[in-house]
């Protein structure tokens, strides 16, 4: 058989992320009912929704279903386009000082894409379900673990853990350096002992940083980026990117059919990264619940069998 027919017949195994976001919601739903049942405590999750963008309602919506399938009380504020970052700042400190609500999430994009650094701040660190609080994500730089965990990054960790058996040294390449994605995700790789490269928009000869990462997690927002040459044989490839074609259809931002060809596995899109990210939220809201009421809880992010 020659070389050629070979590398066309290798097909990565695919990382299936509803299977992993049910393992880890039904840990969730069961710390949910013994918060209800022994502790008469119902985690609730406070989401802001500033409406004008069709992606963000969506999300919401599913967010919502998913809270409420896990036992998760969820109450939205819908605020329309037009309001003042005033106006949010002070929906924000009415359930900071709210004790039945455990999490509060502001939904992002903010209209106009204004800067969202500051309200984020005013977001009290315990409640910061999104973990996008200067605090928190200090906290992670410091590999502390009892603070909310970013969602996206974790849920991708989570992933990893399920193809990669050793971790120590191996270099992962992050492209993407965003606060809310790419950072973090580096942050949590290097707690792993991997090597971490973060590529963005200005780094120089992508291809060639691609090609060495044994583990590549890419979260840029554009379709097919990351094309089947680009990939190390055999490596671990993450795809959170979500972009909508033309044609209405999701894509990631790694080719997914020339990528299976040659990676050892990868996550599809959709039904990979983007399941974990809402179990993730879940399970920081849950476990912020525990915590308000000095609770302990074992993290729901480990288990047995990941
Ligand atoms: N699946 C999920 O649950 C989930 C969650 C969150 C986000 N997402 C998706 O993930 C993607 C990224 O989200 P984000 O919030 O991190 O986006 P973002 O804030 O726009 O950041 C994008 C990052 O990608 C870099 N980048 C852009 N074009 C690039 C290129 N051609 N080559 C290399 N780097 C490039 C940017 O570089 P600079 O820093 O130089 O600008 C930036 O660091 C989006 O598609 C988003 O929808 C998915």
């Amino acid at each position: 058989m020659g070389m050629t027919q070979q590398m066309a017949e290798h097909q990565a195994n695919i990382i299936d992320g509803r299977h992993h976001a049910r393992k880890l919601e039904s840990r969730v739903a069961a710390a949910a009912t013994d918060l209800k049942t022994n502790h008469g405590i119902t985690p609730t999750l406070g989401v802001i929704l500033v409406e004008g963008n069709p992606a963000s309602e969506i999300y919401v919506r599913k967010k919502r279903q998913k809270a409420e399938s896990l036992g998760i009380k969820s109450i939205v504020k819908t605020l329309p386009p037009d309001t003042a970052l005033s106006a949010i700042e002070s929906q924000i400190t009415a359930w900071n000082s709210d004790d039945s609500i455990h999490g509060i999430l502001l939904q992002l994009p903010l209209p106009g894409r204004q800067d969202p650094y500051d309200l984020l701040q005013t977001i009290a660190p315990a409640k910061d379900v999104d973990a996008l609080h200067a605090l928190n994500a200090g906290k992670l730089f410091w590999q502390q673990t009892r603070q909310p965990m970013p969602c996206t990054p974790t849920g991708c960790l989570i992933l990893l853990e399920s193809a990669v058996k050793k971790f120590d040294g191996l270099h992962a390449v992050v492209v993407g350096a965003s606060p809310l994605v790419g950072r973090p995700m580096a942050q949590l790789l290097l707690q792993k002992n991997c090597t971490v490269s973060i590529a963005h928009s200005k780094t120089k000869d992508l291809p060639a940083l691609t090609r060495q990462a044994d583990i590549l997690v890419v979260a840029t927002g554009n379709a097919d980026l990351i094309r089947g040459d680009m990939i190390k044989p055999g490596a671990t490839v993450i795809d959170v990117g979500i972009n909508r074609l033309a044609d209405g259809r999701i894509t990631g931002d790694v080719c997914f059919e020339e990528a299976e060809r040659i990676a050892g596995a990868i996550t599809p899109v959709p039904g990979g990264v983007g399941p974990m990210t809402i179990a993730c939220l879940m399970a920081n809201t849950v476990t912020a619940a525990f915590h308000a009421h000095a609770l302990e809880l074992e993290s729901l992010f480990k288990s047995a069998d990941n």
